[in-house]
């Protein structure tokens, strides 16, 4: 065998070995789309590292195959919040139970600034504008908060600040966000 068909063989070998496990890991995060009706309860649930948060992915882009939706079922344990965050996606909350406040900061100006302050309640819905630095709270001291999330365009690709005075420059993007980490880097982990 000569040097260049060593090199061919070398080469489909590794190409032969990157289809399998990218076969693997698309199998192990599209599982829960094999079925058309599926049982939320028994949909994996987890804080992903953020204590007092409860994430489901009901639909998600990386593991159901959505394209252009993607719906959270998410529950805020008293006192938990969402990082102060923008994205340039849609997104559309309906509160199921619980109460909180929304903070909205401003696209316009350098940096957020002093958000302004939003009462939300169970029945309430409110969409975020494109872009505009936000932040969901439980501020009661007993009771979850639930709600229903839509985004637009997933997975979202969100841009994080430490306080409403970072400039939007300086956010930091986390991507790919927390319950998208698994599937997202699945294949390049086994690499
Ligand atoms: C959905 O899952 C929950 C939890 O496992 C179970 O109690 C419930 O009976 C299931 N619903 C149906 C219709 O199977
Ligand atoms: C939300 O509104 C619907 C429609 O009016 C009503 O049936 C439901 O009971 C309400 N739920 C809560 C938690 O207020």
């Amino acid at each position: 065998m000569g040097a260049l068909s060593r090199a061919a063989h070398a080469l489909s070998f590794l190409l032969l070995s990157l289809l399998s496990i990218t076969a693997d890991a698309s199998s192990l995060c599209s599982k829960q789309g094999s079925s058309l009706v599926r049982n939320i309860s028994e949909a994996t649930q987890s804080d992903f590292g953020r204590g007092g948060l409860a994430h489901i992915t009901v639909a998600g882009a990386l593991l159901h195959g959505m394209k252009e939706v993607e719906i959270w079922l998410q529950t805020f344990a008293p006192g938990t919040r969402t990082p102060i965050h923008r994205h340039s996606c849609e997104e559309v909350f309906v509160v199921l139970k619980g109460k909180g406040t929304l903070l909205l900061g401003s696209s316009s100006m350098k940096q957020p600034g002093t958000p302004q302050e939003f009462g939300i309640y169970a029945n309430s819905t409110f969409s975020i504008p494109v872009n505009d630095p936000h932040q969901v709270w439980n501020r009661d001291e007993h009771e979850d908060l639930q709600m229903l999330v839509v985004i637009s365009r997933p997975p979202v690709k969100a841009f994080i600040y430490d306080d409403w005075n970072v400039p939007h420059t300086a956010a930091k993007l986390k991507f790919p966000y927390y319950w998208d980490e698994e599937c997202y880097n699945a294949p390049k982990d086994e690499l």
